[in-house]
């Protein structure tokens, strides 16, 4: 029997596990399916979906994988990322609003894999140290440590997918007069309750998605002032009147701010929403993929197959717009090939593949234009496998209406409904808008 490691029990390795349970169902207990083994450095399944108030290392002394922070609510409608084959009516039993808090979310993937019955497979508090390619045996050894009994074991397995995510080592710049500032310097990962904030000026670094949402938190929780630095371009929103929007910080004095254009600000924290790393300490050089945080990461086969030995497999390593149904398209597709079902072409056609959609990803411009492209990205996957199809055309006008609503209102986006791409039932207003809704427990969004 063939062995399959997946590394990481997030969204992605949930997906790949998925995956091979729709296979079994399918073919019932004649299935030819390999022994899969998921390890899990948590305790628990979801990624970085799985809240903890910890930050640096955790009570094994592992870093803490959890970016998310309290009150974080979906940055985009859920509609965009309803899995095909168990939608959010399924779970909740009705439609829901289109923008849930992370607790809500974090029990939609979980009902997905305890409907699947995945459980089994994930070996929990376990970190993978080591990979290492045996080219004679065409097999990978994996070295992993169980927390619990600080023992090491070694396996060996025919494939490994890589799930660990990337969305959770941070990068730190480093800018003149940290070392001496007077108030607190974070990064978004170490980011975990906006109160803390309350009635402070919070200087924020970087224009993406973390620091358009941490800095919307410090102001809906109460903070006197933000102050939003750029490095490339503004964020471009209308922000509250308190707001102001400054170039490059280029050093702190105490509390002083200074910026590339010569203005100053008295700042009481400095939040540096400056992106993560592309971190793979258990993979060794020729193994390991090297990208910045982008549409298309090269030497990636159909963004998954890693070119040099497609044994080796990386899921959810893209920028996102989409995620959790790409990564679904992206693991039944790798399934499919780890089950033989469908064969890879030789090295130089792949890297021609890629080479292709590298030079479109290049010549991308807008928001629309790279959502269009993820889109078309995951049609390629569907067209290969059994993932139940979906109206990926309907899902990038939802994020098109997405970008519209959050231009016309940065503050008031997630007040918004959308129909399911799914069910195509239309789903509800919020109850409170978002501005107000304080409370993010499921009890709360889910109730009246
Ligand atoms: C702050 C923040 C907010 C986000 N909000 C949204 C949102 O609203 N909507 C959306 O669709 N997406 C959002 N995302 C994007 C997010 O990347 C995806 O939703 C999703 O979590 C990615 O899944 P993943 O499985 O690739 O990675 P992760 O969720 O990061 O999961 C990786 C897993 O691998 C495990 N792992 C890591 N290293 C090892 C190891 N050596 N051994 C064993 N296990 C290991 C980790 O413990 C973790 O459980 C957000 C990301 C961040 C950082
Ligand atoms: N509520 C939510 O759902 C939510 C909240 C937060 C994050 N997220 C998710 O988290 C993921 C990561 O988002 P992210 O914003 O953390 O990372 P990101 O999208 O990779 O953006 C990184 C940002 O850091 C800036 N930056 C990098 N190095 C810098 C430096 N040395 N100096 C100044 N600026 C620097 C970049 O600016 P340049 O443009 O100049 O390169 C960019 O603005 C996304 O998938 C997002 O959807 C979701």
């Amino acid at each position: 029997m063939k062995r399959v490691a997946i590394i990481g029990a997030g969204p992605c390795g949930l997906s790949q596990l998925c995956a091979f349970a729709a296979a079994a169902e399918a073919g019932g207990k004649e299935a030819d399916l390999p022994e899969v083994v998921c390890y899990e450095k948590q305790s628990d399944l979801g990624g970085l979906w799985n809240y903890t108030w910890r930050t640096g290392l955790d009570e094994y002394g592992e870093p803490v994988h959890c970016s998310m922070y309290r009150y974080l609510w979906s940055n985009g409608p859920k509609e965009c990322l309803e899995f095909a084959d168990y939608t959010f009516e399924e779970h909740f039993g009705r439609p829901i609003a289109s923008y849930p808090p992370r607790a809500v979310l974090a029990d939609y993937i979980r009902g997905r894999a305890d409907k699947a019955g995945v459980r089994q497979h994930i070996r929990f508090n376990t970190a993978v140290r080591r990979v290492v390619y045996f080219d004679k045996e065409q097999q990978f050894s994996v070295i992993a440590h169980d927390l619990t009994t600080d023992t090491a074991s070694i396996e060996k397995y025919d494939y490994v997918v890589v799930a660990n995510g990337h969305f959770s080592t941070p990068n730190v710049p480093h800018f003149d007069g940290f070392d001496t500032f007077n108030g607190r310097v974070l990064h978004a990962h170490d980011f975990r309750d906006a109160l803390e904030f309350k009635g402070k000026t919070v200087l924020v670094i970087g224009t993406s998605y973390s620091a358009e949402d941490i800095a919307s938190q410090c102001h809906k929780y109460g903070a006197k002032r933000i102050i939003c630095s750029y490095r490339t371009a503004p964020m471009g929103f209308h922000w509250p009147d308190n707001w102001r929007t400054v170039p490059l910080l280029t050093k702190v004095e105490g509390n002083t701010a200074t910026f590339k254009d010569g203005a100053t600000e008295e700042v009481d924290a400095i939040i540096l929403c400056t992106g993560y790393l592309h971190h793979f300490p258990f993979l060794p050089n020729e193994l390991r993929l090297q990208t910045a945080n982008r549409l298309w990461p090269l030497n990636l086969y159909q963004g998954i197959f890693w070119e040099d030995n497609p044994r080796l497999m990386y899921l959810g390593m893209q920028d996102q717009f989409y995620t959790f149904n790409m990564f679904d398209a992206q693991a039944w597709l790798a399934r499919d090939v780890m089950l033989g079902r469908i064969q890879l072409p030789a090295l130089d056609a792949m890297r021609k593949h890629s080479q292709a959609w590298r030079a479109r990803e290049e010549k991308l411009e807008t928001d629309e234009d790279m959502i269009v492209f993820q889109g078309d990205y995951v049609k390629e996957l569907l067209a290969q496998s059994d993932y139940p199809r979906f109206d990926v055309d309907g899902v990038n006008k939802t994020f098109m209406e997405w970008e519209h609503h959050k231009h016309d209102d940065i503050m008031g986006f997630r007040n918004n409904a959308y129909r399911s791409l799914m069910t195509g039932n239309m789903q509800p207003v919020h109850h409170t808008p978002w501005l107000q809704a304080m409370d993010d427990s499921m009890e709360s969004y889910l109730g009246g």
